[in-house]
């Protein structure tokens, strides 16, 4: 199994009025071939901007350094025009919000028949066959009528299917998917849950990340499990030695904040990103800190199955 996407060494910066918000702060991060990675931590930590980062969707104002190689091609150095071939084809996004992802005055067939045409070259026609056979394969019933409707006719998980029909029409070898799960009720997270399974049963040479809070549904599906904490990555490993055995005590700490485990909520605050805290990030909260985490960051190299914290040295 070989890398898919590489990231070495990024940060992405928000500058406003003179104020540096650090949202990526030097994140290494690989995701294989074939594999699902689901990403971690609480709300703020920097998930989404990592995500967009990757699809190269930010914000004017950002600064952006580092690598993100994927099959060996940086992302960052490419111009607009051979990044939007990627966009949508290779690398497919399927946003955190579906009410507001949709077009509502477009017909949803047509905005998902759309990138079959722009990249793979078909004709309307013959694309919007595949889109009927799409929504049927995604149970968006009946999908010779649906195909002609619009958003506000389809329900909540109806457009998000629709999201995931767009982003998985062109065959991608990779799809990020932000939170979901966000919006779902306990009930029908088990119809998310069969739509990712049901999206790499069809393309099982794809990979996936997997952008969520939502722990339990991250265990389901994911290979491996990255944590990020204030802008960084403290933490990567497989998913059954992560709900097992989890190394950092961020990562503790997140699963004992879990309903079945207790409900015991993080001490503190998620830290500013604009003046994070010296040394260990997660020190101010931390009951294990020691003297060295309070000024010295934790410089361990993270790739594979690792752990960014000082008891580990
Ligand atoms: N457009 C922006 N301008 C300035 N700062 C921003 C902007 N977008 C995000 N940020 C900041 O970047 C940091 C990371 O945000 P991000 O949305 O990636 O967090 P997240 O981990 O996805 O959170 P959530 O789980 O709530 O979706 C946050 O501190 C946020 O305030
Ligand atoms: S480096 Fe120190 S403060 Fe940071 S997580 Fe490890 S023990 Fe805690
Ligand atoms: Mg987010």
């Amino acid at each position: 199994m070989g890398i898919l996407l590489e990231i070495k060494g990024l940060h992405v910066r928000f500058i406003l009025d003179g104020v540096t918000v650090r949202a990526v702060d030097g994140v290494n991060l690989e995701i294989n071939e074939n594999e699902t990675l689901a990403l971690v931590g609480e709300s703020g930590s920097g998930k989404s901007i990592l995500g967009i980062s990757i699809l190269r969707l930010l914000p004017s104002n950002t600064e952006v350094r580092g690598k993100i190689l994927f099959n060996g091609l940086d992302l960052l150095r490419l111009s607009e025009d051979e990044m939007r071939k990627i966009r949508g084809k290779d690398i497919a996004w399927v946003p955190q919000n579906p009410a507001t992802s949709l077009n509502p005055v477009l017909k949803v067939g047509i905005q998902i028949a759309e990138p079959m045409e722009m990249h793979l070259g078909m004709d309307r026609k013959h694309a919007l066959q595949k889109v009927v056979n799409l929504l049927r394969f995604f149970d968006i019933n009946p999908a010779e009528k649906r195909v002609n409707e619009y958003s506000h006719q389809y329900s909540g998980g109806m457009r998000q299917r629709a999201l995931v029909a767009m982003g998985t029409s062109t065959k991608p070898k990779l799809i990020i998917a932000d939170e979901p799960t966000k919006g779902v009720d306990a009930s029908k997270k088990v119809r998310v849950v069969e739509l990712f399974r049901k999206i790499k049963s069809e393309n099982s040479k794809l990979s996936q990340l997997i952008i969520t809070h939502d722990l339990p549904f991250a265990r389901i599906l994911a290979d491996r499990i990255a944590v990020m904490y204030c802008g960084q990555i403290v933490e990567v490993c497989e998913t059954d030695k992560f709900f097992n055995e989890p190394l950092h005590p961020y990562s503790k700490a997140l699963l004992d904040s879990l309903p079945s485990r207790g409900l015991k909520p993080i001490k503190g605050h998620p830290p500013s990103m604009v003046n994070p805290p010296k040394g260990c990030r997660f020190h101010p909260r931390c009951e294990y800190s020691f003297g060295r985490c309070l000024n010295e960051p934790p410089s361990i190299e993270l790739s594979g199955n690792t752990v960014r914290c000082w008891l580990y040295d």
